[in-house]
């Protein structure tokens, strides 16, 4: 990969979104096979009544559109679209190729995956089967090339989705046939045995392959297993299903070549796959949510995996293909939404850059595994709350058919690499509590709090319109990585970076430099030794006249001099010594490292120094649950009010229009507990 690579907008397509939808997109998963079809004609009558314009089909109906190999029913289909289209309502059609059906399981049982122990996952469920089984593969080109030749020019498909969530819900494969691939997968990427080798040190452990036939996936062992190996298996894996999904996009193209192919992905909650690939192969990016319900502040989480999904669409509009209206079914406690957090989640979609809102799934099914999943089309029917809330959404949306198009600005990025987090979570590191996404999610959360906008970036892209890079925990960085957070503060960015980052390369072998620290240069300092500390033991920072609190970890290192020592240990194992630095580069750039986890109070304090440099102003007028976030288009903003807590809020404003509810007093904006608000006014850059 190279700079240019990312973000997404460089992919070569030229489609992104479907002509034939106008406002923002909505809808969802329809699954029509699991109801007599009598019941269709209700279905579509009562979509029109909810406003549905868009709806997904046949995402797991491959055993109805092919009963026997090779014999194809596609009449029931025919009925079905030409009904949806007679009623207006557009169809995203899916590739079934995430449930291949009983028949293909009982002929091809060397193409059940294989986990990590040995167990072969077989069918009565759903998830593909190994995605490196020349079986499968055949046969999911030959479903989709029945697919693309019947309905590739159908008025009702505006668009095609392809398979299922890849890498749920397995990513990894140790089939005979994945051995192979993965042998044939290292071959390429390392040209000669004395290669792959080196790079995966298999000296150490006397691992030392002679032939490639002895080189296997990384299935269970007695001990840890080199870990070169596993981060290579998990590359493979991802890049095997990546070309899964190519396989499919491309037969499609060849018969529909007018419509967007996209695939849905998991933008924060799927670690198994690099999506910043992806999203150079999708025509538009579609993202499903879950909220984590038990979390008080799942509705941060969404914000930041809406803003991670608009950053892999290059801030271009992109879809959220799933969500759901209340609870769902799949975790330990399946919440029921409150009132009022329908609109709100699915609005602050929106308000980070969705220009289409679909939920799994229309009618909650009777039978199967997903029964207690809630649905726009709930058990109880149209008398629900559900209903009455999704009614009111659908007629809201129309309101916000001007804002299709618009786009989202930040001037921070927070620096997300999959390789790194796939690199640091594999066994034996200096602590247990080290953990990625808890520290991304700490600083996204004190900039959301702070009503900030925030991107997501690779560390190899352009970083030079940010006024702010954050980088937490990033823990294996890349030659070009290193050079590019170089040039970012050499040219006047500030960036800061917490602890255990730029440890190791892409081969995760430690960096090789002068002190074997690769930010040395960067960040102005010298790492001594790493010094975790206790579970439950904490470490006191002075910093000017505060005392703040870390815990988990402390760097024994040194500030070279020109570096500035912003805080110190008061306590702990680096007792005396820095503990956040500042190098300050003549093009007034800083580069600032963070070597302790903060409490959320302390990162405030820190973010609050940060800022100041950087020139960006937080709001801390307003109530900190008031999510606030702008799109623009032309001369105008679009500004969401988004109130999570129960108490009204009211916010001075000069000039605007309300949205969704009409005129308000001219000078201000109220905001009722749990409500939305959306007003329009002439675009004005904020400070930050
Ligand atoms: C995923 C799947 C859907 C459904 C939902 C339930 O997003 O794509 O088919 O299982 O989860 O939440």
């Amino acid at each position: 990969m190279t700079l240019t690579d990312y973000p997404a907008a460089a992919r070569a397509s030229t489609l992104a979104w479907p002509e034939a939808l106008k406002g923002i997109a909505f809808g969802g998963d329809y699954n029509p096979e699991q109801w007599p079809e009598e019941v269709w004609d209700e279905d579509i009558h009562l979509m029109g009544e909810a406003g549905v314009s868009l709806v997904s089909v046949g995402i797991f109906s491959w055993v109805m559109f092919e009963p026997e190999p090779g014999v194809f029913r596609f009449d029931w289909f025919d009925r079905l679209l030409d009904k949806l289209h007679a009623a207006g309502i557009a169809v995203d059609l899916a590739t079934p190729t995430a449930a291949p059906p009983s028949w293909f399981y009982y002929l091809h049982p060397e193409a059940w995956v294989v986990d990590a122990d040995g167990r072969r996952l077989g069918p009565g469920s759903r998830g593909m089967c190994s995605p490196n089984s020349p079986a499968y593969q055949e046969a999911s080109a030959r479903i989709t090339t029945a697919l693309a030749q019947r309905y590739g020019h159908h008025p009702a498909v505006v668009m095609w989705h392809v398979h299922n969530e890849y890498g749920a819900p397995v990513a990894e494969c140790h089939s005979h046939d994945s051995q192979h691939a993965f042998r044939h997968w290292l071959k390429q990427r390392y040209g000669s045995l004395d290669r792959l080798n080196e790079a995966w040190g298999t000296t150490f452990w006397g691992q030392l392959y002679g032939k490639w036939e002895e080189v296997r996936t990384p299935g269970s062992a007695a001990s840890v297993i080199n870990p070169a190996q596993r981060l290579d298996f998990a590359r493979f894996s991802d890049d095997v299903l990546l070309q899964c999904f190519i396989r499919e996009r491309d037969i499609i193209r060849q018969y529909s070549p007018s419509r967007p192919i996209t695939t849905n992905f998991m933008a924060t909650s799927c670690p198994s796959v690099n999506y910043w690939r992806w999203s150079r192969e999708v025509d538009l990016v579609s993202n499903d949510h879950y909220l984590t319900a038990v979390r008080e502040d799942a509705h941060i989480l969404l914000s930041m995996d809406a803003d991670l999904t608009r950053s892999l669409a290059g801030n271009r509009p992109w879809m959220l293909m799933e969500h759901s209206t209340s609870a769902v079914n799949w975790q330990p406690y399946n919440l029921a939404k409150s009132p009022g957090e329908l609109a709100r989640n699915s609005l602050a979609h929106v308000a980070r850059g969705a220009d289409g809102v679909l939920y799994f799934q229309w009618r909650a099914a009777r039978r199967g595994a997903e029964k207690f999943h809630s649905a726009m089309l709930p058990h109880g029917g149209t008398s629900t709350r559900i209903w009455q809330e999704l009614k009111t959404l659908g007629t809201q949306l129309d309101e916000l058919a001007q804002l299709k198009g618009s786009t989202n600005t930040a001037h921070v990025a927070i620096l997300w690499d999959w390789e790194s987090f796939w690199a640091q979570d594999l066994e034996w590191r200096p602590s247990i509590d080290l953990n990625h996404r808890e520290r991304i999610e700490a600083f996204y959360t004190q900039l959301w709090r702070d009503k900030i906008a925030v991107d997501f970036a690779h560390p190899e892209s352009d970083l030079s319109h940010y006024k702010l890079v954050i980088a937490p925990q990033l823990y294996l960085m890349s030659a070009p990585t290193i050079q590019n957070l170089n040039n970012y503060t050499t040219s006047g960015g500030h960036l800061l970076i917490s602890y255990f980052s730029g440890i190791v390369d892409e081969e995760e072998a430690i960096h090789q430099s002068g002190v074997a620290f690769p930010l040395t240069k960067l960040l102005g300092i010298t790492l001594d030794e790493f010094a975790p500390l206790r579970p439950e033991q904490s470490v006191s920072i002075s910093l000017q006249e505060d005392t703040l609190t870390g815990d988990v970890w402390t760097d024994r290192f040194h500030a070279q001099p020109g570096t500035k020592i912003i805080a110190s240990y008061l306590d702990g194992p680096a007792t005396g010594g820095p503990a956040i630095t500042r190098k300050d580069f003549t093009t007034g750039g800083t580069a600032w490292y963070l070597s302790t986890r903060l409490t959320q109070e302390g990162l405030k304090v820190l973010l609050d120094l940060v800022y100041k440099h950087a020139g960006i102003t937080p709001e801390r007028n307003l109530p900190e649950d008031l999510e606030i976030v702008s799109r623009h288009l032309d001369h105008t903003e679009y500004r969401f009010y988004i109130n999570h807590s129960s108490t009204d809020a009211t916010v001075q404003l000069p000039e605007f229009t309300e949205l969704l509810t009409g005129p308000q007093k001219e000078s201000e904006i109220q905001v009722p507990g749990g409500e939305v608000r959306i007003v329009k006014m002439p675009h004005s850059r904020r400070a930050d």
